[in-house]
């Protein structure tokens, strides 16, 4: 069993980066709901608790609030902000309700260096984000540090191991704040931070062997990086008992559906069915130019292929999935979050009744550049670990009024023009997506002492964190004018390229 932190979710904006800056120090942990008993955390073997900020009032009735036998368990507890409120509250303090809120950056005065600002400056900028405060520790409390404001801006009881902290040791705004979860992490709780991918591959891979036993699985292969590595992990437990459905719509970019045969058939010997049914698509598309339509269409399409093509290999009593952790915890919270949309193409929904599966989803727990890191540790190529997000219903969305087979060519060339330059960017990794779009307009050029009349091509690079947001990505000026020569003179049927300056919102990512 490796050593495990949990993470009591109260509900702040950053308590998935808590998450994220354990897992950067190699301590793996999870994020699990305020109100998860205290005898389930020892049952797992949780090495410490962290509570984390939340919005509402440790003061108000009914706000979130934890078993206080979590104070009992014996493991060191680091209460942040809420947490922190929560913990003085609980354990016969004293919270004060704030009339104003603080929020930015404060300095912190160090009372105290041990255990938690050990090798830190005695005054340094930590960032607040509060209404209400401690106003007297619980006995046995000391208080460690003290801003202008905040005479308990930390707290600390060393015999029980129970800290508190006002401020956001997460966050960038608070520079040492790393340093301080390295202090609780490794001094205070002892942690080994030896979580490794290959220690994740391993357990992965017993645990699934466990659940699945002599049972067979189905995949629906996308090709994108999540399905890729979800087949990867289930082909080194259970081999052949692992059956993929690839289903190439005809809408994928220029010999995307031959890579994905190539690694996952030829390469890694899976049981792949690749259905080719780009003409069904193209046929059920004809005439359609409606976005939502076109998407209708295509999703309802690709479960009858899906369905079929599952249904030929047998029963199967497992589907796996590849959810993962910030889909996990945004369906706790429904905030509406991008991924489900993100998603919605490519989990498969909508299967007919007749055919039910227990799901499998073996990335849950992982954040996307741990799936890509989980990956390359399986051995998957490069150009499939590092894919940008590709939407479910694919160049149809690109394609802006009626998608032909012609018109699908003509923005796989384009398209791929665009891959090939931004790829060799060194700055590549900054870029969410990148990609062309083939306008429903005609202009005039000339070629040699001829008048051309053909299409426009419109180049899309953006920088997002999730897909909510997006700015514009500032392509070098060379790498623009490279692409659009490139495209102009090698695309048949293009004699303009234009540069897409929306960001988004108002705009969107996709044209369509
Ligand atoms: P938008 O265009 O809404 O896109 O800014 C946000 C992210 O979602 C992807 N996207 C889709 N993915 N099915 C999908 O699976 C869809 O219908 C779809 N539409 C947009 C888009 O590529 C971007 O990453």
């Amino acid at each position: 069993m490796h050593e495990w932190i949990a993470i009591l979710d109260f509900g702040s904006q950053y308590s998935q980066l808590i998450a994220r800056r354990l897992r950067e120090r190699q301590v793996y942990c999870e994020l699990l709901p305020w109100e998860t008993p205290a005898a389930e955390l020892r049952r797992r073997g949780a090495r410490a608790v962290i509570l984390s900020g939340g919005p509402a009032s440790v003061l108000d009735d009914g706000s979130p609030d934890c078993d206080p036998a979590v104070f009992e368990l014996g493991v060191p507890v680091l209460g942040i902000c809420y947490g922190m409120q929560l913990m003085a509250k609980k354990l016969g303090g004293i919270v004060r309700r704030g009339e104003d809120r603080e929020y930015g950056l404060a300095t912190l005065d160090v009372l105290r260096a041990e255990p938690l600002f050990r090798h830190q400056p005695e005054q340094m900028p930590v960032w607040m984000s509060h209404g209400d405060q401690v106003e007297l520790a619980p006995p046995g409390f000391v208080a460690l540090a003290r801003t202008a404001m905040c005479p308990w801006a930390a707290m600390g009881d060393d015999r029980r191991r129970l800290y508190g902290l006002q401020f956001h040791p997460e966050v960038v705004h608070t520079p040492h704040g790393g340093e301080m979860l390295d202090r609780f992490l490794f001094d205070v709780c002892g942690c080994r931070g030896d979580w490794r991918m290959a220690t994740f591959v391993e357990e992965s891979v017993r645990s699934l062997r466990e659940r699945i036993g002599e049972d067979h699985v189905l995949l629906g292969l996308s090709g994108g990086v999540d399905s890729s590595v979800v087949a990867a992990l289930l082909h080194r437990a259970i081999g052949p008992q692992l059956h993929c459905v690839f289903v190439d719509n005809g809408l994928l970019r220029y010999k995307e559906a031959e890579q994905v045969e190539d690694c996952f058939g030829r390469a890694f010997g899976i049981d792949l069915r690749v259905v080719r049914a780009g003409p069904l698509f193209l046929e059920r598309l004809r005439g359609v130019e409606d976005p939502e339509e076109k998407r209708r269409i295509i999703g309802r399409t690709f479960i009858e292929v899906f369905t079929e093509a599952a249904r030929a290999i047998g029963p199967i009593r497992f589907l796996a999935q590849g959810t993962l952790y910030p889909d996990v915890i945004e369906s706790r919270h429904p905030r509406g979050g991008p991924s489900a949309t993100i998603k919605s193409h490519h989990n498969v929904g909508g299967l007919p009744p007749d055919l039910k599966f227990e799901l499998v989803e073996p990335l849950r727990e992982l954040f996307k550049d741990e799936v890509r890191a989980l990956g390359r540790e399986l051995g998957l190529p490069e150009a499939i670990v590092s894919r940008q997000p590709f939407p479910g219903p694919g160049l149809a969305v690109r394609i802006l009024g009626e998608v032909t087979a012609e018109r699908v060519a003509t923005l796989q060339q384009a398209d791929l023009r665009v891959q090939e330059e931004v790829r060799a960017l060194p700055s590549w990794a900054e870029i969410w997506q990148s990609f062309a779009v083939l306008l429903p307009v005609r202009t005039v050029g000339v070629m040699g002492d001829e008048r051309t009349y053909e299409h426009v091509v419109a180049v899309r690079a953006v920088s997002s964190l999730d897909g909510m947001t997006a700015d514009w990505y500032r392509l070098p000026y060379e790498t623009l004018d490279r692409i659009a020569r490139r495209i102009i003179n090698e695309v048949r049927g293009v004699n303009r390229v234009v540069y897409d300056l929306s960001s988004k919102p108002p705009s969107t990512i996709e044209w369509e």
